[in-house]
């Protein structure tokens, strides 16, 4: 009996490693009977500061707008937001958020007091979009509120007011105030993030100073009724390493759920940051090279984290992540404002594709930003709307939320221009409950088809479908005269055959196949 297992099992190793080691095509091996890490859905989730034309402009235009609008939240955004059900969304900062009081932006918006919103173009911020607006709009496109608190500039007991105004259910000052201003009920809302960046724009405090302060703001970050609070400490610069392990090691483990990173893929450097729109095929390559680095981070803060919580309970918070290039030629450069091409659709792949690949200890993560900065989804100007390639991909992408992460194994060629190199293809692998296998695949190769020969384990395939992102080439992108020419589209070029599955993807595109 041990023999034959013995013998089995030679044999199904001498297929898979002469499977692997024939490179003509590229190979994917997927074990759709191994895996156990849920992809948290909030990893899908998305990030809207006070910055730009994000919130004004964005998503809120006023009531009494001209812009079609439902209580002032414009109606083509909110519309786009609701169909790619995003699972939560973090306000109202970034750097706005440690200089945000909260107590501005409530009641008759007539009344509310106006400020300068120093780090973002140095414009008025009339404080008509404040904490009802963002719980209503947050409600509207069905997403997690998950509010970042203001540490630097701010108190501890502004912040604990907040919490009971936003969640306290019974008789108190603020609660009495919410009521007052027209919610009755509190909102329940779970994620709270203590300060921003507080390394830099939230107040430049050392590792060692912000972790005394955290254990402060925390503890009157109060529980109440049956909600129990999802605390997220402000965590490291991208590869600040010693600030995770400062922060690990002086917070009391209890008292913090999340540790947050933040991570910007930059061609150039932050002083002179390259164009969105214009570049060639070996700043291409260094753009996904550098935004696959995120990789590292995770290992390395994930290692970190893992020697004080090897249960991996508490969360890396990928709360800021995305592309960060020059603005728009003509723009404030204090907006942010900057075009989304293919290449920011591959970015988009790359790092959603990484995220699930260690969602056992990536637990959120939120894109930079929503609407009109950074890597937004959609693109608004005036009264028109577009949705970017990142967008098409987030929607492309919806299968892998609360997914089960399967293994794979991944054989594929090389691409280079120049002194870059990276592997043609990008894959995650997923099994939703109802059993369906999700395959995500982005081909970055500018200008070559790559025929990928699938091995499906553990699963009697009988149906397969496909969608894709694809465009005429890397630099593609959506604008307001033409607004489709990369869009999500049905995806056939495909052959199933019992437990192979050959699948033809074009050049420059990002796949989402389901086999069931
Ligand atoms: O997303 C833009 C800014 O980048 C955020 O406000 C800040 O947290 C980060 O530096």
């Amino acid at each position: 009996m041990k023999t034959n297992c013995l013998k089995g099992f030679t044999v199904v190793a001498f297929i898979l490693i002469s499977f692997l080691s024939n490179a003509q095509t590229s190979r994917l091996i997927v074990n759709a009977d191994q895996g156990s890490a849920i992809i948290n859905k909030h990893i899908y989730g998305h990030f809207a500061e006070h910055l730009g034309r994000n919130i004004y402009g964005g998503i809120w235009v006023g009531p009494d707008s001209k812009i079609p609008n439902e209580e002032g939240y414009r109606l083509d955004v909110m519309k786009a937001i609701q169909k790619l059900e995003i699972p939560n969304l973090r306000w109202p900062g970034g750097c706005f958020a440690d200089e945000y009081h909260w107590t501005d932006g409530i009641g008759n918006p007539k009344d509310r007091p106006t400020m300068i919103n120093t780090h973002w173009g140095g414009v008025v911020e009339d404080n008509s979009f404040g904490t009802h607006e963002f719980m209503n709009f947050a409600k509207k496109i069905g997403a997690e509120p998950y509010i970042t608190g203001n540490v630097g500039s701010g108190s501890v007991d502004e912040m604990s007011k907040w919490i009971e105004y936003i969640n306290f259910d019974g008789v108190s000052p603020m609660s009495n105030l919410r009521k007052k201003n027209g919610q009755d009920e509190p909102w329940d809302i779970k994620y709270w993030g203590v300060g921003n960046e507080n390394w830099g724009c939230g107040g430049n405090m050392t590792a060692e100073y912000y972790a005394n302060e955290y254990r402060r703001y925390a503890t009157y970050a109060r529980d109440y009724g049956a909600n129990k609070l999802y605390k997220i400490a402000g965590g490291a610069n991208s590869n600040d390493y010693n600030w995770t392990e400062v922060l690990m090691k002086n917070i009391p483990l209890n008292m913090m759920d999340g540790l947050s990173v933040h991570y910007y893929t930059m061609t150039g450097s932050w002083t002179d940051k390259k164009s969105a729109t214009i570049f060639d095929k070996e700043t291409y390559l260094e753009t996904l090279r550098k935004a696959a680095g995120i990789e590292e981070l995770i290992k390395r803060h994930g290692a970190i984290m893992d020697q004080y919580d090897p249960e991996k309970r508490i969360g890396m918070i990928v709360d800021e992540w995305g592309t960060w290039y020059q603005v728009e030629p003509g723009t404030n450069p204090g907006f942010l404002y900057q075009q989304n091409t293919m290449r920011d659709a591959h970015v988009a792949a790359i790092s959603l594709n990484i995220f699930n690949k260690h969602a056992d200890r990536v637990h959120m993560a939120n894109l930079a930003q929503t609407v009109n900065v950074l890597q937004a989804i959609i693109l608004t100007n005036d009264t028109d709307m577009i949705l970017t390639p990142t967008y098409h991909v987030f929607d492309l992408y919806k299968p892998h939320k609360d997914a089960t992460l399967l293994s794979h194994h991944l054989v594929t060629e090389v691409v280079s221009y120049g002194k870059e190199k990276l592997e043609a293809l990008n894959v995650s692998t997923s099994k939703s409950p109802d059993g369906t296998v999700n395959i995500s695949i982005a081909n970055i190769h500018p200008d070559k088809k790559i025929d990928l020969d699938v091995v499906l384990r553990g699963i009697s395939a009988k149906t397969v479908t496909a969608e894709y992102v694809t465009a005429p080439s890397i630099d593609s992108y959506n604008t307001f005269e033409k607004k489709e020419v990369v869009k999500k589209a049905a995806f056939k070029d495909f052959k199933l055959d019992k437990d192979n599955l050959k699948i033809a993807v074009p050049a420059n595109s990002v796949l989402m196949v389901r086999v069931k």
